[in-house]
């Protein structure tokens, strides 16, 4: 069929390996935590850290390993070797991490980590139906188009633990109310890349 599918969006979806690893890393970090609203976002849901400041996952090994082994998927998968601005190696840093909590009622308003070439979730603490995950069409014209509108839906994802997600910090994003009494706690991380010609 001679159609060509332009300008693709990679959305990577996995689960984490080491479970149990992660897990005791994310517990400790947790039990740690002062969560508190930002002081600029309204009492949506809670951050462990609103200055986005500390960056956990530097002291949290198996975590950090983790989603360093993702990322490794996730741009072979993308063919990052075929960029233009490709060097022969992937040096990036985990520049941001930060603890997510959904009370009853919270939700995340629809955002973007333009800053940030990739940025990805891993779910810690979530059952039943605590508010999916949502991802807008970087294509909004596509949506109101009688024609094309079918192809620009938002994805959405109910979310179980382990579960970790990668995808261009570009891409509109939110997470729907905790419908729940329990509390759903998420694990987000954006990802920078150090570009030659800045250096
Ligand atoms: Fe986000």
């Amino acid at each position: 069929m001679p159609i060509d599918f332009l300008y693709p969006t990679p959305f990577y979806y996995s689960s984490v390996d080491d479970y149990s690893g992660v897990k005791e890393e994310v517990d400790l970090l947790v039990d740690n935590s002062d969560f508190d609203y930002h002081p600029e976002w309204g009492n949506n849901h809670k951050l462990s850290d609103t200055t986005f400041s500390q960056n956990p996952v530097i002291y949290m090994e198996k975590t950090r390993t983790e989603i360093q082994t993702h990322i490794g998927r996730y741009l072979q998968g993308i063919k990052f070797h075929q960029s233009l601005e490709y060097t022969g190696s992937a040096n990036y840093t985990i520049v941001s991490s930060w603890l997510s909590q959904f009370d009853k009622g919270e939700y995340a308003h629809v955002h973007s980590h333009a800053h940030h070439e990739i940025s990805g979730v891993y779910y810690h603490q979530v059952k039943g139906d605590q508010g999916q995950f949502f991802v807008e069409s970087p294509v909004p014209q596509m949506t109101s188009s009688f024609v094309f509108n079918h192809m620009s839906q938002s994805l959405k994802i109910s979310p179980t633990p382990g579960m970790l997600l990668l995808f261009p910090g570009y891409l509109y994003h939110g997470v729907y109310a905790n419908q729940t009494d329990d509390v759903r706690i998420s694990l987000s991380f954006n990802v920078s890349f150090q570009k030659p010609y800045f250096s």
